[in-house]
């Protein structure tokens, strides 16, 4: 567990030279949301700082979070990916979709523009061009990937490096039930490459929100709900403490529709776990694991 005096302390996007709130918020199901609750949620995480507000063409949510932009700005930190469907692969079309991605968003530029997932038959490097010219077009600030591996991430952090960008972020899945970015290499590969890993479904899609009977999650869920108690929080605020608390380049993105759930989100960097308490879940956390085969 690292140490972190000032929870709410700006976290970095990679080398970028973008700093933001040390939690960003996830858009994915804001366009079939109710849009008053959309509108105060946004409100809600801009009062708190420079929170990254993250999209995606695909989520088809971008017209919503440009309708928010447009009507206050702030300090949002934007982000939006491409997503490389077949077809749709090269550099130039890479372009023309954050040319439409900026269009629906109201802006000239993002913050961070990402390539959404990799493609097993395609060289990195392809995708590493077209983020080169995002970024020297002016159109995107910064560039990252999301669901990358680690020896992909190393690939194209090689080649983007080669033009003097650094890899900001790899966005990946990663929650107290989804820990294989501790395994698969990608939380090293963030940590040696100085990268930003940005955690999805930190909350495991709303099972980290509460209390379960599901056998396979019940211990870490007691668990979690007690440590809440001792600190007057909630189990979602655990689940987040412990992410941001176990290493700092992780910056999770928890979606939420709902106002009083972005500010429940955020109270999260008000306070942080004990040593004990971060150990405690760490082992409960890894107890669920099923038993290796062999
Ligand atoms: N790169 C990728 O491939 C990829 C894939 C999936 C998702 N993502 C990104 O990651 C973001 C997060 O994923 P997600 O939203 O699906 O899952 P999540 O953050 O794990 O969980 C979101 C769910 O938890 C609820 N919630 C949030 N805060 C809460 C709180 N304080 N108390 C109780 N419930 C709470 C939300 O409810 P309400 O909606 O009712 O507020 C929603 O149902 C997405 O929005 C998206 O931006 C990226």
């Amino acid at each position: 567990m690292p140490s972190d005096s000032d929870t709410r302390a700006l976290r970095m996007l990679g080398r970028s030279g973008i700093r933001v709130l040390p939690l960003g918020i996830g858009t994915n199901k804001w366009r079939g949301a109710d849009r008053a609750a959309v509108t105060q949620t946004y409100r809600t995480v801009m009062a708190a700082g420079p929170c990254m507000i993250d999209t995606a063409e695909i989520y088809r949510s971008e017209r919503v979070v440009g309708e928010c932009l447009r009507a206050d700005p702030g300090a949002a930190i934007t982000a939006t990916k491409f997503a490389p469907l077949p077809g749709r692969t090269s550099p130039r079309r890479m372009m023309s979709g954050l040319d439409a991605s900026l269009a629906r968003l109201g802006v000239s530029s993002v913050d961070l523009y990402y390539v959404h997932f990799p493609l097993p038959w395609l060289d990195v490097r392809v995708f590493g061009d077209g983020l080169i010219e995002a970024v020297r077009s002016g159109k995107a600030r910064a560039v990252g990937v999301a669901n990358f591996g680690a020896d992909q991430m190393r690939r194209i952090a090689d080649h983007l490096a080669r033009s003097g960008i650094p890899l900001a972020a790899n966005q990946v899945n990663y929650s107290l039930l989804k820990r294989k970015p501790e395994s698969n290499g990608v939380l090293d590969a963030c940590r040696e490459l100085d990268v930003a890993l940005v955690a999805y479904f930190p909350l495991a899609s709303g099972r980290l929100t509460r209390q379960s009977d599901r056998d396979r999650t019940r211990a870490l869920l007691a668990l979690l709900t007690e440590i809440a108690g001792a600190h007057d929080a909630t189990v979602s605020q655990v689940a987040l403490n412990w992410l941001l608390a176990r290493d700092p380049h992780v910056i999770p993105i928890p979606g939420a529709t709902k106002p009083h759930h972005a500010k429940a989100n955020l109270a999260s960097l008000e306070w942080r776990l004990s040593e004990d308490e971060f150990d405690a879940i760490d082992r409960a956390s890894a107890d669920r694991r099923p038993a290796r085969a062999g």
